[in-house]
């Protein structure tokens, strides 16, 4: 007999009354006193699930059907029918329902088909993707991590793999994750009482990267137009609802782009994939909608359609400071953007997505490229209204003398980035690049507030448990 997804089911590509079989999990299920039991039945393929008809002539209907419950596994042989019912297209009668899995304690059982809280499935994240709204979640994830892909691999770009151990700090600064052998209970000691990485696995301090970035400068220099797309870690103390200890960045390095170039790329990108997830995932980000009570296709149309807001940092702080709302430490700008400041921004102001570019070199990383007027960096952050920023690049200063000295102004060690420096001293080539937060911009698409609930299983400040 056939197997189909019920994904399969409601494409319409099967013809009806035709048998076949279905694996899955009861979603909910309805005993009647005549002798039928219906069965909501889910497998993940899509959001919808699939009525299946249990008659009590079944063999073992009153020994194990009836006593079904939620989350109970299935694999049902039947006959598919068009259903009587307006809410659904399709039932199955079943010839045989082979029961795979109990549940042990259907009283303890942690997902019930009531409402959850958001906080209560994180602690549950083993058992939530079983939910209907961290299912929507992950297929839209899906779909927008192989759009992502797809996007690139269209304009010619070429997928690097940056390696995820490193001994530097591609930022420059901000806390990083140690990867180390060592004993904790007898760490090797030099002459100077301080601990000895020479004796560590790889010779010497290492980390988990925080961005890979600089690697990927290497074969922008070489292959033009490259990206890479995996895991960065980060020991930020953070607890916001934007803020992971691992997360997902997308980067793109391409040789001879200007800022300019990368403010096109970054929105074409930007509208490219969220026009085909909002296509491809209707479904499930109209169930969002229903569920969060906010307009997520409206706005994602606007998102669409209107081109991006350009600004200059020093106009967004002029913005700022005729808002009258951050008087107390808006007044030069020598203020870094906070949070605050980016949600009144996108948010009240502009109410678009909105890029600000050329801020002061001191807020910035040392590989930015220095604008003629000394003071400012050729970058660009891109913030959306409800996330804040998702995407942050810049030009790359090519010039060596300048990143030298950039360098030593952020008290780094030129020594540690010889190799780096050598892609300056070879052939050196005017190229820029930005990351993007995956989670963040999953966040943005799927209206959820807080980005550990569109990570699977979210890595934070004292959370690395499930
Ligand atoms: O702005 P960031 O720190 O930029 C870089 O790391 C550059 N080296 C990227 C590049 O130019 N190749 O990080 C880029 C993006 C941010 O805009 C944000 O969306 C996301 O990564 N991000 C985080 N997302 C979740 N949790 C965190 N702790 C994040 N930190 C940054
Ligand atoms: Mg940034």
């Amino acid at each position: 007999m056939n197997m189909f997804s019920i994904f399969n089911i409601h494409e319409n590509k099967i013809d009806t009354n035709k048998y076949i079989s279905v694996k899955g999990w009861i979603k909910n299920r309805r005993h009647l006193k005549s002798g039928v039991t219906f069965i909501d039945m889910y497998d993940g393929s899509c959001l919808n699930t699939l009525q299946i008809v249990a008659h009590c002539s079944l063999p073992n209907y009153y020994e194990e059907i009836e006593n079904l419950t939620t989350g109970c596994s299935i694999v049902v042989s039947g006959k598919l029918v068009k259903s009587p019912k307006i809410k659904q297209l399709y039932e199955i009668q079943a010839k045989k329902i082979k029961v795979i899995g109990n549940i042990k304690d259907p009283s303890k059982y942690p997902i019930t088909s009531k409402k959850h809280t958001f906080e209560y499935l994180r602690q549950n994240s083993h058992l939530r993707p079983r939910t209907n709204f961290i299912g929507a979640i992950s297929r839209i994830r899906s779909c927008l991590f192989y759009t992502l892909h797809q996007f690139f691999c269209k304009k010619g770009y070429y997928w690097i793999p940056v390696p995820i151990i490193t001994s530097l700090n591609s930022e420059g600064g901000g806390e990083m994750f140690r990867v180390s052998t060592f004993d904790f209970s007898n760490i090797p000691i030099d002459n100077f009482l301080k601990t000895n990485f020479k004796k560590d696995f790889f010779g010497r301090e290492s980390f988990l990267s925080v961005s890979g970035q600089l690697n990927l400068e290497a074969y922008a220099c070489a292959l033009s137009k490259v990206y890479s797309f995996g895991p960065i870690f980060r020991a930020e103390n953070s607890n916001t609802s934007r803020h992971l200890a691992e997360f997902w960045m997308l980067e793109v390095e391409s040789a001879f782009f200007t800022l300019k170039d990368l403010m096109d790329l970054s929105e074409s990108m930007l509208k490219d994939v969220v026009g085909t997830v909002l296509e491809t995932c209707f479904i499930d980000i109209k169930f969002l909608q229903n569920v969060l009570n906010i307009d997520i296709v409206n706005r994602l149309e606007k998102f669409l359609s209107k081109k991006f807001f350009r600004i200059e940092y020093k106009e967004a702080i002029s913005i700022l400071k005729k808002s009258g709302k951050f008087s107390d430490n808006i007044l030069s700008s020598e203020i870094n953007l906070s949070s605050e400041h980016e949600k009144y921004l996108v948010e009240k102001y502009f109410k678009l997505p909105t890029i600000i570019i050329n801020y002061p070199k001191s807020f910035k990383a040392f590989y930015m490229k220095l604008n003629e007027n000394n003071e400012t960096v050729a970058s660009m952050d891109l913030l959306v209204p409800s996330v804040g920023e998702i995407l942050g690049g810049s030009e790359r200063e090519e010039n060596l003398e300048i990143l030298d000295k950039r360098i030593s102004e952020c008290g780094l060690n030129k020594k540690s980035y010889w190799w780096y420096r050598d892609l300056r001293k070879y052939g050196t080539v005017p190229h820029s690049g930005f990351g993007l937060g995956f989670e963040r911009l999953l966040s943005y698409i799927t209206g959820v507030k807080n980005v550990r609930d569109v990570s699977p299983f979210p890595r934070t400040v004292r959370n690395s448990n499930i």
